[in-house]
């Protein structure tokens, strides 16, 4: 039975799915999205559009658990999904995504190194980039947990891009920020090695940026 706060909750990963398409950072059923729940979390079923996705297909599962015995199966990515929730207790909100840019640079390997102050908001002065694993695997979600380490953003080799934060909304937010800087990035390297900022002063500028952005709830 659902409560109102399980059904909203089902509502809001659907129109941020939607929103990933509309937004250009997604496509087709690419990407997923979970939020914690309870003991465990909301996630994306697999292999769904989101056009017309019903909160009934989003699947619970318990954070100690793999997925359940159901009709409705979880996204392939459950498990770092999973894992993410469970390594970083205020993170609320897992956004993944295939935006083009971020893709880009993950297919080449690269990180985003500090072009731009904004790459603060990901925690850090770099996002990194998980090395390649096939999509679904413990693997991946260890590459990924590992290369989320003090940061709220990371790409994915060969793949895509991850973000994190304490509500769904500022995922979503975060998750637009790194395809932005993405996007700089290729641009700046059409043209030649880019100058970067300093560590220092994107330590400055994360400390100032603190609380920037939508909503933590
Ligand atoms: P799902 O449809 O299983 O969520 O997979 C999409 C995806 O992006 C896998 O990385």
């Amino acid at each position: 039975m659902s409560t109102t706060s399980d059904r909203a909750k089902r509502q809001s990963i659907i129109e941020a799915c939607r929103q990933m398409n509309q937004l250009g950072i997604n496509q087709g059923t690419s990407g997923n999205i979970s939020l914690r729940h309870a003991d465990g979390m909301l996630i994306t079923p697999t292999s769904t559009p989101y056009e017309t996705m019903k909160p009934g297909q989003i699947v619970f599962m318990k954070l100690e658990d793999g997925p359940p015995h159901a009709k409705q199966r979880p996204s392939s990515e459950w498990r770092f999904h999973r894992d993410i929730l469970k390594a970083r207790a205020e993170v609320n909100a897992v956004v993944h995504a295939h935006p083009p840019y971020a893709t880009i640079l993950a297919i080449m390997g690269l990180a985003i190194p500090p072009i731009h102050y904004m790459i603060a908001c990901a925690g850090g002065d770099t996002i990194r980039c998980a090395p390649y694993a096939t999509f679904g695997t413990e693997e991946l979600s260890q590459q990924a947990v590992t290369a989320l380490k003090g940061r709220s953003a990371c790409l994915l080799a060969h793949h895509g891009m991850i973000a994190v934060g304490p509500s769904l909304s500022k995922a979503m937010w975060l998750a637009v920020e790194v395809e932005t800087l993405a996007r700089q990035y290729y641009g700046c390297l059409q043209i030649g090695k880019p100058p970067l900022l300093s560590k220092e002063e994107i330590e400055k500028v994360r400390l100032r940026m603190a609380g920037y952005g939508p909503p933590d709830e």
